[in-house]
């Protein structure tokens, strides 16, 4: 069969699979703005110290992950998600009260690859570095998700489009559903 025939019956390359360089850093997900929105958080903090500096921040999803999603409560191999950081400008333009996006001060990405991470996923910060190196093990990123995150070390508790999805399909992790339940509430 000429070349040119079996080319055109293979599907179309999947469009927003994670790829690195050689080394083993992450490309940048440039297209992640086209992706699916999942949440907005403003000044969101963890701990009871006075918050710093307000940043907005959005997450998104791949569309061929969310997709999946949506049929099963939990995200398939090559999930990547990605979480932007923009400041929190006031009094701009016609703008006389709340606040609305400025620059952005960080891009964090979240990648499920089962084949290539222990415990099947990673982050990823990208700042100054681009591609960006694997955020090692040991740092904290990996201990709050793992601990406190609803399903499959992601934030799905603050998704509200997708919480509703997991509990359908029982997918919600064992100690999120136990914090849940506790008198105190919350995770
Ligand atoms: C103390 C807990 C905590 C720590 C530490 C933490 N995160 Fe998160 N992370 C969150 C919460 C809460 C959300 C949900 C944000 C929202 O709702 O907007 C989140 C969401 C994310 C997301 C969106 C995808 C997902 O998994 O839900 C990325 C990407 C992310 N964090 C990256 C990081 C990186 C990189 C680090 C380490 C440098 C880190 N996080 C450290 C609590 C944490």
């Amino acid at each position: 069969m000429p070349a040119l025939l079996v080319s055109a019956a293979e599907p179309p390359a999947p469009a927003n699979l994670p790829t690195y360089t050689p080394q083993g850093a992450l490309n940048m997900p440039t297209r992640y703005r086209t992706w699916t929105y999942l949440s907005s958080g403003f000044g969101m903090s963890y701990s009871d110290a006075p918050a710093g500096t307000q940043l907005f921040d959005k997450v998104f999803v791949n569309p061929e992950a969310y997709a999946v999603f949506e049929r099963t409560g939990t995200w398939p191999d090559k999930t990547v998600m990605v979480l932007e950081l923009r400041g929190a400008e006031q009094n701009g333009s016609i703008n006389k009260g709340g606040h609305f996006q400025g620059g952005v001060h960080g891009i964090e990405v979240h990648v499920k690859d089962t084949a290539r991470f222990e415990g099947g996923w990673a982050f990823f910060s990208f700042g100054s570095e681009m591609p960006a190196t694997m955020i090692p093990r040991s740092a904290n990123c990996y201990s709050c998700h793992e601990q406190h995150a609803a399903v499959d070390t992601t934030f799905v508790q603050f998704y509200p489009t997708l919480l509703p999805i997991a509990r359908t399909h029982n997918t919600l992790s064992p100690a999120y559903r136990a914090a849940e339940a506790a008198p105190t509430g919350g995770n």
